[in-house]
């Protein structure tokens, strides 16, 4: 070999050692809620929710539910605030409901629910097919108790508020995504299809129609969202610590994330019950991966989830389900929803899905 070779490989070879150590460095510094977001992208198993190997390295001694015995994590809390025959006609027989959906909110959002009510969340059908738009609230904490009035004055205008007897907080939030399934349960075991979302999104119902009123979409045991794969956070003292006490496996199973997803009802039906057997995590999103994963049902991606934010594009937003718009003031998402009812008539061309 002559020398010329040699320098090259052996920079090469340093230059690649420097990287991997960077990544190593950097991956260890950008660990946060879930586990190092850089190892998190080799998934060295497939998370096969049927395959009894992959229980185990997930689930750990968790790995084995019986809904028979008694229920673990009981959800006991009454709806304080309820709309009980929302999915009901006038004379109390089922109304057909296509999509329904459940909007987690805290007290102070009020601008947030406005900003739905009259933007993305006001289309109460399409093409006669019925959509339901609900806030999810729990009891206010204690610098939000003020906001109490006002949410009973929008429950009485609107009739779209649930709010459950469960303390409001962020380490709650899985609750209130149980309440909600509950509620589907109780009140709207019918839903075709159940949507759980944030009230800092944008999400387009025509777009989520069509995807979803397609043939090729399973009524049943179908859950369509962005998939996470992650491992849980092991750095002692980090805020986003998860024990090993807490969640034995090495992995969690796939999850969707918390902005936005979608299911069958039979999903959310049966999500409620098994929640009732799985041991609480507070992570809302890892959560409902851990019972998906228990009813044997695996998340599918679609990509028009999106959540972070997508500008506005007229094409663009005839594609997509879901965006983001958090530190966004609300006055952007009127702007780009009154740039969508400009744009209705334009045609573009596209594959769809
Ligand atoms: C969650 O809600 C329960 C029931 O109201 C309450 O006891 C608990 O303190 C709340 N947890 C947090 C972290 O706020
Ligand atoms: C697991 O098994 C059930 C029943 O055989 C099947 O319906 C389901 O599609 C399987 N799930 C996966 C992810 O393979």
């Amino acid at each position: 070999m002559n020398v010329r070779k040699k320098v090259v490989y052996r920079t090469l070879f340093y230059l690649c050692t420097a990287y991997l150590i960077c990544r190593i460095i950097a991956s260890y510094l950008i660990w946060g809620r879930y586990g190092s977001d850089f190892l998190s992208q080799i998934v060295i198993f497939s998370q096969d929710p049927n395959s009894s190997k992959d229980r185990q390295i997930l689930l750990g001694n968790q790995a084995d539910i019986s809904q028979s015995s008694p229920a673990i994590n009981p959800h006991p809390y009454k709806f304080l605030i309820n709309e009980p025959n929302k999915c009901q006609n006038e004379d109390g027989s089922s109304k057909l409901v296509f999509l329904l959906v459940l909007v987690a909110t805290i007290h102070k959002n009020v601008g947030h629910r406005k900003t739905i009510r009259e933007t993305w969340g006001s289309p109460g059908e399409i093409n006669g097919n019925n959509i339901i738009t609900l806030f999810l609230l729990a009891k206010p904490s204690k610098g939000n108790t003020e906001y109490q009035r006002i949410v009973e004055e929008e429950s009485a205008s609107y009739h779209d508020i649930i709010m459950s007897g469960f303390q409001d907080s962020y380490k709650n939030l899985t609750l209130k995504t149980i309440m909600g399934m509950k509620w589907v349960s109780q009140f709207c075991p019918h839903a075709n299809y159940v949507m759980k979302t944030d009230d800092d999104m944008i999400v387009i119902y025509e777009n989520l129609f069509r995807y979803l009123s397609s043939t090729s979409i399973p009524r049943n045991n179908f859950v369509s969202c962005i998939v996470i794969r992650a491992k849980p956070n092991r750095i002692v003292g980090h805020r986003w610590h998860v024990p090993k006490s807490i969640y034995p496996g090495e992995w969690y199973p796939p999850f969707c994330s918390g902005a936005g997803y979608v299911m069958s009802g039979d999903v959310a039906r049966n999500m409620y019950t098994i929640s009732l057997h799985t041991p609480f995590l507070y992570l809302e999103d890892v959560y409902m991966g851990l019972c998906l994963f228990q009813l044997g049902v695996y998340p599918s991606a679609h990509r028009q989830f999106h959540n972070y934010r997508v500008e506005y594009s007229t094409c663009g937003y005839k594609k997509l389900f879901t965006t983001h718009y958090s530190i966004a003031k609300n006055s952007v998402r009127y702007n780009v929803w009154s740039q969508m009812e400009r744009d209705k008539q334009i045609h573009c061309y596209f594959n769809f899905w």
